[in-house]
């Protein structure tokens, strides 16, 4: 024993007073390390009870239901049944073209929902832009990429003109009308008697232009009833507006955590907004072209001057509202350098069944356009744009699955499609 040597003692006590509580608390804390290893275990694999802030119920709840599309003051047919069934006809018929080859199907296909599935259009010949949907579309207050039209039957006037698209003038338009006795009987039925054009008739005369006029207006009367029914996002919106805000069968948990995205740190929402997710605002975004193309699209800056010098502006004098709101907002648009190479913010409703992606289909696919908006690799920036909205993202691939899973909950069925 070490008794008689107490520098032994006491050193071997110092030892054993200290040593002892030591691992009284070293077994404590093991204990409590498992306990706490436990807690979380159990916790990690609870159903994790989905949180959304005040701010974010809010936002969400502006993002639907998309309700029955306006009527158009500017169509006084907008709403008519007759006039919709002679433009469903009008919509459909291949005899309306050059080589009586193409129609407004062509490139807006009911099964590929009103798009075509290339990344530019293809009608007589070659276009220079990606189609967009006619789905929802009774809801936009401004038309094509540049918003160089300003109403839905202004619109359907355009391809009719276009070479690349069916590539006839407005007097063969009304002689293929008149050619076609069932088109004349409904074009009579609804309008009234079609003008006669025979070789000595103007190729444009005020007649010949109020015609053409119906005839965009019986097909944007169609257009109108082209919608879609909600979408497992409306549906959980529902329940959320109820103050339920837990995942369904078909909107899960990572679908309301790429919604919290969405309206966050994501901040899709300052463009994506509304119940249509779109400002019906112009912006230029930087996506780059196809083999990183330099770009030669003006965008938003040509869309205003076509705008105005278009006879069948919603302020001229063949729309049926020229004095109302949709016009006087058509006459104060101006052009500015700023709008050079900017496009309309596309809906995102359907999103996921209208691939390709962007004015030039140069993205094929959402996964491409969420690694965009993540990384914005390639992001085309022009010298004298000052607007510099976007910042990479940085998104995480877990975050960057969820925006996905999102943005595939936006889609609806085509309603009353024929
Ligand atoms: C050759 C293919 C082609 C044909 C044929 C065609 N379109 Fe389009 N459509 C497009 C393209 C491309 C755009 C975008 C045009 C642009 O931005 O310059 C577009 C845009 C539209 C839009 C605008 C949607 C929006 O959100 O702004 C509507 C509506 C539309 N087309 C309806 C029609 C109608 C009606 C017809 C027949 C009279 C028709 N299209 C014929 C390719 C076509
Ligand atoms: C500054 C406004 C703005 C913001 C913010 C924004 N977008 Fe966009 N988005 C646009 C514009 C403009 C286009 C069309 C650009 C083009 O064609 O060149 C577009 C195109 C898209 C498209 C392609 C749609 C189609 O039919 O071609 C998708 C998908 C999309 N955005 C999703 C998102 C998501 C997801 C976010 C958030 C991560 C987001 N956007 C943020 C303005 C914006």
């Amino acid at each position: 024993m070490n008794l008689g040597n107490p520098h032994s003692i006491s050193k071997s006590d110092s030892i054993n007073n200290t040593s002892a509580p030591n691992r009284f608390l070293s077994q404590r804390a093991q204990v409590t390390l498992v306990i706490v290893l436990l807690i979380a275990f159990t916790l990690w694999n609870m159903p994790q009870p989905i949180l959304l802030s005040d701010q974010e119920t809010r936002q969400l709840l502006t993002l639907g239901p998309l309700p029955e599309p306006p009527l158009d003051p500017t169509n006084r047919w907008s709403g008519n049944a007759q006039a919709a069934n002679f433009g469903h006809d009008l919509f459909f018929s291949t005899s309306l073209s050059l080589n009586n080859s193409v129609s407004c199907a062509t490139c807006h296909k009911p099964e590929l929902y009103f798009t075509d599935g290339r990344d530019i259009a293809m009608g007589l010949a070659l276009g220079d832009r990606h189609t967009q949907g006619v789905l929802n579309a009774a809801h936009h207050k401004w038309f094509h990429w540049d918003g160089s039209e300003d109403s839905l039957w202004s619109q359907a006037l355009h391809p009719f003109e276009s070479a690349n698209e069916m590539g006839l003038t407005r007097a063969q338009v009304i002689e293929k009308i008149a050619s076609n006795p069932d088109f004349l009987s409904q074009y009579q039925g609804i309008f009234g008697p079609l003008p006669q054009v025979n070789s000595s008739t103007p190729q444009e005369s005020d007649a010949i232009d109020r015609a053409f006029s119906n005839v965009g207006k019986a097909i944007a009367a169609y257009e109108r009833t082209l919608i879609t029914e909600p979408s497992p996002f409306d549906q959980w919106l529902e329940q959320l507006r109820q103050g339920n805000a837990q995942p369904t069968n078909s909107f899960n948990a990572s679908a309301i955590r790429g919604a919290k995205l969405f309206v966050g740190r994501a901040n899709c929402i300052e463009c994506h907004n509304g119940p249509l997710f779109s400002d019906d605002q112009f912006h230029m975004i930087g996506v780059p072209l196809a083999n990183n193309d330099l770009p030669t699209d003006r965008g938003r800056i040509n869309g205003v001057v076509e705008l105005h010098v278009d006879p069948f502006n919603t302020a001229g004098k063949y729309s049926d509202d020229p004095n109302g709101t949709r016009a006087k907002i058509t006459l104060a648009t101006q052009s500015e350098p700023d709008q050079w190479g900017q496009f309309r913010t596309p809906s995102l409703r359907n999103v996921a069944n209208t691939a390709p992606y962007m004015h030039q289909g140069q993205l094929n696919t959402l996964e491409q356009v969420i690694a965009f908006y993540s990384t914005l690799d390639g992001a085309i920036s022009l010298d004298h744009h000052s607007e510099s909205v976007l910042k990479p993202l940085q998104l995480s691939p877990q975050e960057s699955r969820d925006l996905l899973v999102f943005l595939q909950s936006l889609s609806g069925k085509i309603a009353n499609s024929n």
